[in-house]
């Protein structure tokens, strides 16, 4: 008799089978956390076409791409400008732009969403990603902070659907949050974190809880900071150089905050506190609401708690 994790390998591996070989990746949604997957899936070899609704995101995205990519190449062809220059074009020869989701999809192997956080505008897109692909084609979403059940509800066949939850940015951080919900296949789950080694990350392997690990414990954090500066505990600065020195993080909250993208923080919290309006770990803040509302998103848009050139 077989052990019960050999059974689980014998059945997985029966179900592999039957799902394409991952060579082909289109990735909707061309903001920072698209081209930042865009960037390490052509690094790694694969073809790779990027959607979006607005051709001025797509442009911006082929220029933060190749900016990337030059940082790399720099890095690791220090005195050799040919080099780099070959490292550039060869990644960026791998990827495609496109504003047509059905055509973009149609010979994809797997789909990953990248598109704002809203559930309504994701499960619409997922009807159109489902219609248009290939009955193998893995379908996943980067959302933050969205359950996996709600954002696939109308999906045909979930068993295909899964969660990619990469980090900000995509080609320095290491991580690859690899979700599954109730319906994922076991063949599924497996391509995708066979698909995660291809792109050089380290993977774990998380249910469909809100916000999996990283975001749960970060954005109360986040929002904790907030807080204090809102009860005038502290100043922004303070707080920020405080997290650095005292807590060794990289980036204080608020540099954290604004390099996330103000709106996407709020997207997070606002989707957590309707579903749980109890926790008071997932209380909206006003002075973010203020300065979404006032355009001023971090540093994509030049401005949110601090200034950017
Ligand atoms: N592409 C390529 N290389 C990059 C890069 C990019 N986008 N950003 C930084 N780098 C490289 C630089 O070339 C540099 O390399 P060298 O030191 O070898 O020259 C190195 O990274 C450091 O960069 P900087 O000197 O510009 O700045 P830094 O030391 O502050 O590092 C950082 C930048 C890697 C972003 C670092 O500040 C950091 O790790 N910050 C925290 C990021 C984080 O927590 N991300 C998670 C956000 S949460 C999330 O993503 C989930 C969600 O759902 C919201
Ligand atoms: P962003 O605002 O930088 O980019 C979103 C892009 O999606 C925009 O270019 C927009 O034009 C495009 N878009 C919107 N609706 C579309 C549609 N229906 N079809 C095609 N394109 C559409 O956002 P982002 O920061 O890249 O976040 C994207 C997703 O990744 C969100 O779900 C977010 O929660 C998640 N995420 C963000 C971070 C982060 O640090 N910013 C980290 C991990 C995951």
């Amino acid at each position: 008799m077989l052990s019960s994790s050999c059974t689980a390998a014998v059945r997985g591996l029966s179900t592999t089978a039957q799902l394409s070989k991952i060579n082909n990746v289109t990735i909707i949604g061309a903001g920072l956390m698209g081209s930042g997957i865009a960037q390490v899936s052509a690094n790694a070899k694969l073809n790779v076409t990027v959607v979006d609704s607005n051709q001025s995101a797509l442009e911006k995205a082929q220029k933060g791409i190749a900016s990337s990519l030059q940082r790399v190449a720099k890095k690791k062809h220090a005195d050799d400008s040919a080099a780099q220059s070959a490292l550039v074009s060869s990644v960026l020869d791998r990827i495609k732009m496109s504003t047509n989701v059905s055509d973009s999809v149609k010979d994809a192997d797997l789909v990953i969403e990248a598109i704002v956080e809203n559930i309504d505008i994701k499960r619409k897109l997922f009807a159109e990603v489902e219609a248009a692909a290939k009955p193998t084609t893995l379908i996943t979403t980067n959302t933050s902070s969205l359950r996996l059940a709600d954002i696939g509800l109308n999906l045909k066949d979930k068993t295909r659907f899964g969660g990619l939850h990469f980090f900000n940015p995509v080609p320095m951080m290491k991580l690859l949050e690899v979700v599954r919900h109730d319906d994922t296949s076991d063949a599924t789950f497996e391509q995708l974190i066979e698909y995660g080694k291809t792109v050089g990350k380290t993977t774990v392997a998380c249910k469909d809880t809100p916000g999996f690990i990283v975001n749960r414990l970060l954005v109360p954090y986040m929002f904790e900071a907030l807080r204090m500066y809102e009860r005038g505990d502290a100043s922004m600065p303070d707080i920020d150089v405080a997290m650095k020195l005292g807590a060794g993080y990289p980036m204080g909250p608020f540099e954290l905050s604004d390099y996330v993208g103000l709106d996407t923080c709020k997207f997070i919290m606002d989707g957590w506190h309707k579903q749980y309006p109890d926790e008071v770990a997932f209380k909206p803040s006003p002075l973010l609401d203020s300065l979404v509302d006032a355009g001023k998103t971090g540093r994509k848009s030049g401005e949110g708690f601090y200034k950017y050139k």
